[in-house]
């Protein structure tokens, strides 16, 4: 059976894992080796980790690219680079790329930072619909790079009529999506018209909160170049990281079931608590989203974001009274965590620019675990009741 056929609980264990049929262990070994032995010195390409052409790199690279359907995956050491690297590798003086302006934070610096400086032109969409994506397309647009659902607010966007509006105004622009929040088991971006895939590794395909680490999915044609600038930036994925992440996405469906039904359940406590004002989570019928949601994902992920008191002292104040969710930055991993993105994940951006996409200083994103969720029920119940 081919990982075409295969069903993704399958994939999940069996793609990208390479047996060493002369020992027979089951699991990938790790080569730790930076230097390989040539047996045809004229040959041109060695293995070398920066090459990202060892099995040890190649296993989580394959597994990744069954899962989103793709024909080529890449590791590589951060997300921020599965999401720089493939931008870096597509512009060229001249070009433009289009953004939503609701996008991760170190996204949205790199933006500002790194294209501002190199002279590279952009705009920066403020609405999720598709025609105001499609409109700030022009024919000279590289580039188009989306998420869905954003990180922190959870805006939906439609993504089939998306890639179909963009494409119609310049078939030529390549449409990227930052999948990290929603994860190849709840979505793939692929079969709906988008042409690369890029994922924080560190979030839920790795899990367990022990690795930095990112992916890169498309075609084998766009992965040539997007691979080429990755060998000359120099952002490889050591062994030992590429083993655990291998590891970790074995378990990445029953890990996602899971998320997806305590952050439903957690969603659903928070909308009918009367202290609790908006919650945003596109499982619920109430988002705006919701409809496109049901649509394009199988499940609604395991983030949800609220707003959490009157005041940024009460918000941190109910934080400090948990006691099994963690007040911690990141997300994704089995633990249960907290975070005000204010502070953490989007503090380069002005209030102003930070108040524009929803990101108040009282807005609490929180990271549902697969514990049990009663134990997460009651762990907030404790620390609302004081609010
Ligand atoms: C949606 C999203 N994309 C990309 C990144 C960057 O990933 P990394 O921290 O692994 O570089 C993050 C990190 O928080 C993220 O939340």
């Amino acid at each position: 059976m081919s990982s075409a056929t295969r069903r993704p609980n399958t994939n999940c264990i069996h793609s990208g894992t390479r047996i060493d049929p002369a020992v027979g262990g089951v699991n990938t070994p790790i080569h730790m080796s930076s230097a390989y032995l040539q047996p045809n010195p004229q040959a041109p390409e060695t293995c070398y980790p920066r090459y990202m052409n060892i099995p040890t790199q190649q296993a989580p690279a394959d597994k990744i690219a069954a899962l989103e359907h793709g024909e080529a995956g890449l590791v590589l050491a951060t997300g921020l680079a599965a999401i720089t690297i493939p931008i870096l590798a597509m512009m060229r003086p001249g070009a433009h790329a289009v953004f939503q302006a609701d996008l991760y934070g170190g996204t949205h610096h790199f933006i500002l930072a790194e294209m501002e400086r190199l002279g590279l032109a952009y705009t920066l969409v403020p609405e999720t619909d598709p025609e105001a994506i499609a409109a700030a397309v022009r024919p000279g647009t590289t580039l188009v790079h989306l998420e869905s659902p954003t990180n922190p607010t959870l805006k939906i966007i439609d993504l089939a009529a998306t890639a179909r509006a963009v494409k119609e105004t310049n078939p030529d622009a390549v449409l990227c999506i930052d999948n990290t929040f929603a994860t190849p088991m709840n979505q793939n971006p692929l079969d709906l018209g988008f042409d690369v895939v890029m994922h924080s590794g560190t979030k839920y395909l790795s899990g367990h909160s022990d690795l930095n680490c990112g992916a890169v999915v498309t075609s084998a044609a766009r992965m040539k170049a997007i691979r080429e600038t990755a060998v000359n930036i120099g952002t490889s994925l050591a062994p030992f990281d590429s083993y655990l992440l291998e590891r970790s996405m074995k378990t990445l469906a029953v890990r996602m079931e899971r998320h997806n039904a305590n952050a439903l359940a957690v969603a659903e406590y928070l909308e009918r608590h009367p202290k609790i004002g908006a919650v945003h989570y596109p499982g619920l019928p109430s988002h705006p989203g919701h409809a496109a949601a049901a649509r394009q994902m199988r499940g609604f992920g395991g983030m949800v974001s609220f707003e959490l008191g009157d005041s940024p002292e009460a918000a941190r104040a109910a934080v400090q009274r948990l006691s099994v969710i963690a007040s911690a930055i990141s997300l994704g991993g089995v633990e249960s965590t907290i975070t005000f993105p204010a502070e953490t994940s989007h503090y380069k951006m002005t209030r102003e620019e930070r108040l524009a996409i929803g990101v108040t200083d009282t807005l609490a994103r929180l990271s549902v675990g697969i514990e049990d969720v009663a134990d997460l029920l009651e762990d907030l119940e404790g620390a609302l009741a004081a609010l």
